[in-house]
């Protein structure tokens, strides 16, 4: 079994609670309200893996060879990955936005087949000499919400659900990757399913990702993550700021 490696969120107090930072043969789910950061969250983790200085390799040993030229995949299933704000946040550590934006294949998911086929695709990236490091899927939930509605479909898009999720798991534990998914937690609960469907999604979700986050929008700037349901971390709650900057204490 591999050396398992952390990557900084950005914020010491979000570290803090992980343990270190987002852990690598894992997957860590940020869930939240629209505007609670989860995108943000996962901009910072694409700038971050190309800065020596927030990658952490706690006492252990991990090869050099294994964290070179590291690469991330974000499969953007809203469209809502900004160059530009990765230029932004790159320039706010002192490093090249362009060297982030060329590390970081963006892939842009309009359905579940295609979310699918990607997260699938990324075994080959690897193969063909790509050292994919981190693997980040915003939003995991948005297109199964969208395609597959009423209760008669809701366990075949819970099987698919799993489907893929387990694909994510395997590329995270053979090699090495940090895996971050996001899911949209309607403010208001859903019409048809209500409370229910959440609790469901929850579940599927919940059994393959060892870290889970449920974000909240706090004053200004300020959000609020609060960790739950880990295995081996206490529940606990970390206060982070987005700015110009990107995500910080
Ligand atoms: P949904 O995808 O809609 O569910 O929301 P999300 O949780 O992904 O929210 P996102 O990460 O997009 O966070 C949006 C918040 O981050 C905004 O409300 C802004 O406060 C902040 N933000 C986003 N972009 C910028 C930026 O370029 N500069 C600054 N200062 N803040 C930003
Ligand atoms: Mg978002």
């Amino acid at each position: 079994r591999k050396t398992v490696w952390r990557l900084s969120t950005g914020s010491d107090e979000l570290n803090r609670i992980l343990n270190g930072g987002l852990e690598s043969q894992s997957i860590t789910e940020f869930a939240g309200v629209f505007g609670s950061g989860k995108t943000q969250i996962a901009h910072q983790a694409c700038v971050n893996l190309q800065c020596e200085d927030t990658i952490f390799v706690d006492n252990e040993w991990v090869s050099d060879e294994e964290l070179a030229n590291p690469k991330a995949v974000y499969i953007d299933t809203e469209g809502t990955f900004r160059p530009e704000r990765i230029t932004q946040m790159a320039e706010a550590l002192g490093i090249d936005g362009q060297k982030v934006l060329d590390n970081t294949f963006v892939a842009r998911a309009y359905n579940s087949d295609m979310q699918m086929l990607f997260a699938e695709k990324i075994e080959e990236l690897i193969k063909s000499g790509n050292n994919i490091k981190l693997v980040i899927v915003d939003s995991l939930t948005s297109t199964f919400r969208n395609e597959y509605t009423g209760r008669g479909k809701l366990a075949e898009r819970q099987q698919k659900l799993g489907r893929h999720m387990a694909v994510l798991n395997k590329l995270a534990d053979l090699h090495n990757c940090i895996v971050v998914i996001t899911n949209q937690v309607s403010a208001r609960p859903d019409a048809f399913f209500g409370v229910a469907e959440q609790a469901i999604g929850g579940h599927i979700v919940g059994h393959a990702a060892t870290f889970r986050f449920f974000l909240r929008k706090g004053k200004g700037d300020k959000r609020v993550a609060k960790l739950y349901d880990s295995p081996h971390l206490p529940d606990a709650e970390a206060i982070f700021r987005i700015t110009e900057k990107g995500i910080h204490d």
